[in-house]
C-alpha cells in the first residue's frame, strides 16, 4: 500500500505523514530528504558542474529509514540526517531537483523501497509521476505566511541567525522553481484530495485525513 501527500514547501506534509504513519503503523518516506541528500553531497564536493557530479551517482550508496520519529539518511555510510536540513541545502535543492538525472536516481530508490512494506510518502510529484497508481493521494496547501511561520519556528532553535524573511523567500523561490521546472513539476494530481490547512490545528487536519484514509482504504 502507498499513500502519497504532495504540496508546496512547508505545507505540513512531513509532520502530517509522520503522524499518520504512527497512527496506522506503516512506514514513512520523505522524498524531499533524498533530494536534499544529493544536494548536500554536491555541495560537499565543491559544487562541480552537474554532468560531472552525476557521473559519481552510480557509486553512491543511499540508505534511508524512518526510526525514532526521525527520517535517517546515510550516504556512503555517513549519517547526514542533520546536515541536509541547513538553509544552504534548502537554497540549492530545487536546482538539483530540476535535473532529470537526479529525479531518476531518487525515483528508482523510492520505487524499490516501497515494494517491501506499506508506506505513506510526501513530496512534490509522487501522485503525478512517481506513484500514479497510489492507493490514495492528498495535496496539502496553506498560505505562504502560515507556511513560513511554521518553518521559521522549526529552524530558529538550530540556527538563531536565521530571519523570518529569509525563510519566507526560500519557500517562495522553491515553490516557483518546483512548479515551473520541466521535469515532473509540483502539481496537484487530478485524483488527489485537496487539504487546505490554513487556520486548522494539527489535530483537526490529522482527524480529517485519517477519516478519509479509513473510509477509502
Ligand atoms: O520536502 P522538502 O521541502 O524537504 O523538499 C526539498 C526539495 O526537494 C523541494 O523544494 C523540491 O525541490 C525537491 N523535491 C522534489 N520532488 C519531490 C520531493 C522534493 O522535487 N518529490
Amino acid at each position: 500500500m502507498i499513500i502519497v501527500i504532495d504540496g508546496p514547501a512547508g505545507s505540513g506534509k512531513s509532520s502530517t505523514a509522520k503522524k499518520i504513519a504512527e497512527l496506522l503503523d506503516i512506514q514513512y518516506l520523505d522524498s524531499g530528504a533524498l533530494y536534499r541528500a544529493l544536494t548536500y553531497l554536491w555541495l560537499m564536493n565543491d559544487k562541480p558542474d552537474l554532468p560531472e557530479f552525476f557521473k559519481i551517482l552510480p557509486g553512491v550508496k543511499l540508505d534511508a529509514e524512518y526510526r525514532n520519529q526521525t527520517f535517517i539518511i546515510n550516504v556512503n555510510g555517513e549519517d547526514i540526517t542533520k546536515d541536509i536540513r541547513t538553509q544552504q541545502v534548502a537554497n540549492h535543492v530545487s536546482e538539483m531537483a530540476a535535473q532529470p538525472e537526479a529525479r531518476k536516481f531518487v525515483n528508482q530508490y523510492m520505487r524499490k523501497l516501497v515494494m517491501s512494506d506499506a508506506y505513506i510518502a510526501d513530496g512534490r510529484d509522487l501522485g503525478t509521476a512517481v506513484f500514479p497508481d497510489a492507493d490514495l493521494k492528498f495535496y496539502m496547501i496553506a498560505s505562504l505566511e502560515e507556511r513560513a511561520k511554521r518553518r521559521y519556528r522549526e529552524l530558529i532553535s538550530d540556527d538563531p541567525s536565521i530571519s523570518f524573511e529569509e525563510v519566507k523567500d526560500n519557500l517562495k523561490n522553491r515553490d516557483h522553481q518546483d512548479s515551473s521546472r520541466a521535469a515532473d513539476p509540483l502539481k496537484k494530481d487530478e485524483n488527489a484530495i485537496l487539504i487546505d490547512t490554513t487556520g486548522k490545528t494539527f489535530e483537526e487536519q490529522i482527524d480529517e485525513m485519517v477519516g478519509i484514509i479509513r473510509d477509502k482504504i
